[in-house]
């Protein structure tokens, strides 16, 4: 035979009371689903040491919670992504997820983010949809969409006088993207792209293409590659001698935490993003050194993303005073906030993209130095968004 239960109305409220308490004085779960393995595992590791720099700065709690981690290695592989994120969203119950890097499995962890109504932030990943027809309110991202540096790229090279580029890229969505965005850009200044090369990701055979780009023969080259594949790719282009007589342009992710493996085959080289290494403000100054500190090595722009990633984390849950509850407070926190980063400030768009300051930045030593600002204050045209 069944106990009945029987709350009287005083045991009941303090039953609730002690429930809400635990609500919002347990650990925070993050889900940080990165790529840990793989041509981009460098650029997953800068991202969670960045994230983590913020929240250890902070005691190690936001808005009075301790910040719990699960990590799962999603291998940059989109067929794989789906389940991966279902791990952490079914079986691991995370309260928030950050990742990742890939444009392709970043669009997996989009999908299953809105349909189940978890707090999503991507660190890196530009896939322009995420921030267009798929925009949702609970997927922000602390770094870019694929067009942002791709546009600002087109734009300098056609103030810089190029009638005829070719692009150099994976054929996946941020390869396509960013080529997009440069084209745009380009054309706009009277240039014109005369032909787009691609090969598989993340393949690193590029002989054959160097050939073809040395046969055609177009005023510039824009490329995109990150992590292993960029050092390879750059490096091949100098060997080559192509260096020599046609300028390589990218995103800089061509040349960001690459430099050192680069070597000299980099130096010189032109990138626009929404970061340099040596901006000389306070905030970047201070950051660059703490990171240097704790981890023995230099920042880049993906522990910059990091970083930020969990400043918006922050700043959501301050205004929810650290209730997970409270989705609707978080996520309107998010949209409405400077982010004080090392980039500079940024605000969010509404479609949960930062407007930023695009920089043109030259490789010189082990530093992607600050040259000018390409296009001030840059928001992704977040085409087909509807929210
Ligand atoms: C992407 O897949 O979106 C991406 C990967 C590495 C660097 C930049 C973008």
């Amino acid at each position: 035979m069944k106990t009945a239960l029987k709350l009287t109305g005083a045991a009941t409220l303090a039953l609730m009371a002690a429930a809400g308490h635990a609500q919002t004085s347990a650990p925070i779960k993050v889900g940080l689903m990165l790529p840990y393995t793989g041509t981009y595992a460098a650029l997953g590791n800068m991202i969670e040491n960045g994230f983590r720099l913020y929240v250890q700065e902070q005691g190690g709690k936001l808005a009075g919670r301790e910040i719990q981690y699960v990590k799962l290695d999603d291998e940059s592989e989109p067929s794989k992504a789906t389940d991966n994120v279902n791990k952490l969203i079914k079986r691991d119950n995370v309260d928030v997820l950050v990742g990742t890097v890939h444009s392709g499995v970043a669009l997996a962890m989009a999908k299953a983010a809105r349909d189940s109504n978890t707090l999503l932030i991507i660190p890196n990943a530009g896939a322009d949809a995420i921030t267009g027809p798929m925009c949702a309110p609970n997927v922000v991202r602390s770094s870019f969409s694929n067009w942002q540096p791709g546009y600002a790229m087109g734009i300098v090279a056609g103030q810089r006088g190029h009638k005829r580029a070719m692009t150099i890229t994976w054929n996946y969505a941020a390869g396509a993207e960013t080529v997009k965005g440069f084209t745009e850009g380009l054309e706009k200044g009277g240039g014109k792209v005369i032909k787009d090369l691609t090969l598989p990701f993340p393949n690193v055979e590029f002989q054959a293409l160097l050939t073809e780009i040395a046969a055609q023969k177009p005023d510039a080259v824009y490329a995109f590659f990150a992590g292993g594949g960029a050092v390879k790719f750059v490096k091949d282009y100098a060997a080559a001698g192509l260096n020599r007589t046609i300028p390589l342009y990218g995103p800089g992710f061509l040349t960001d935490g690459t430099l050192e493996a680069q070597g000299a085959a980099a130096q010189g080289v032109l990138t626009t993003l929404h970061y340099a290494d040596n901006l000389d403000t306070p905030r970047n100054n201070a950051f660059r050194k703490s990171f240097a500190l704790t981890y023995k090595q230099n920042a880049d722009v993906y522990a910059v993303q990091g970083y930020d990633a969990a400043q918006m984390l922050a700043v959501g849950l301050a205004a929810a005073k650290g209730d997970l509850a409270k989705r609707d407070a978080i996520t309107a926190a998010m949209h409405k906030a400077t982010i004080d980063s090392p980039r500079g400030k940024f605000t969010i768009s509404p479609a949960g993209n930062p407007v930023q300051d695009m920089y043109l930045r030259e490789a010189k030593g082990l530093n992607n130095e600050f040259k000018s600002i390409a296009v001030k204050a840059l928001a992704d045209p977040a085409r087909g968004c509807r929210m």
